[in-house]
């Protein structure tokens, strides 16, 4: 398992949870991407502060070019939609080990008006699962900082734990560094959850 190419071509769009969908970023979603990943009081907790329109090019042009087959540094970006307007994105991204097991990270970030609604517990289940269904991972991480109590409840939600802290070890974009907790569930821990 997860020793072949990271099959990010192979799934098929929508991904669509209770009420949510979610399809790979485009060029287009820029100014929808930009509305939430303008604003400080969303980027707090992020590892970079907020982004220019130029920012959010660039990052979406990085996310295609990364989850092109055979890219050293695979990652999946993804916007979130609700009833067809973009409300967030989310990715996995992928570190693959010597041993050829498929480690993969985790994470997630919605426009303010649409948290408090349960949306990101809805979205972090589906990337687990398709993690775990759909791209052979052996185990699926995040890491959050310590003060970013919302989505460690998110993380709590979907089956992973808390397994470790890094001491101020977040390289912030404009931050100060903070304290990260990193959370994890492994392929098996999940299997057993959903057959209990
Ligand atoms: C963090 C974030 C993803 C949460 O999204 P959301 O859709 O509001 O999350 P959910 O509603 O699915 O779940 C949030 C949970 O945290 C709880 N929560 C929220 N704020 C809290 C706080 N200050 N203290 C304790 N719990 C809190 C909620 O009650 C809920 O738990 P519950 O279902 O047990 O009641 C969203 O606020 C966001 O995008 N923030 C900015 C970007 C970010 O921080 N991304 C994560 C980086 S690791």
């Amino acid at each position: 398992m997860g020793s072949g190419p990271v099959g990010f071509a192979a799934l098929t769009w929508p991904v669509r949870t209770r009420r949510t969908s979610l399809r790979p970023v485009a060029p287009e979603d820029r100014d929808a991407v930009h509305a939430y990943r303008g604003r400080e009081d969303v980027t707090t907790y992020l590892g970079r502060g907020p982004m220019s329109p130029s920012d959010v090019d660039e990052r979406i042009a990085e996310n295609l070019e990364r989850s092109r087959p055979g890219h050293p540094r695979p990652l999946l970006g993804l916007v979130i939609e609700v009833e067809g307007a973009v409300v967030g994105d989310c990715m996995v991204r992928f570190e693959p080990d010597d041993n050829g097991m498929r480690t993969a990270f985790i994470g997630y970030t919605l426009h303010p008006a649409s948290a408090g609604r349960g949306l990101a517990t809805e979205v972090a289940e589906a990337l687990v699962r398709l993690c775990f269904t759909e791209l052979g991972v052996a185990m699926v991480q995040a890491d959050v900082f310590v003060p970013n109590v919302a989505s460690q409840r998110v993380l709590e939600k979907v089956g992973l734990r808390r397994i470790g802290v890094t001491t101020a070890g977040s390289e912030g974009g404009g931050h100060p560094r903070m304290d990260d907790y990193l959370y994890a569930v492994t392929a098996a821990e999940w299997a057993a959850s959903r057959s209990s």
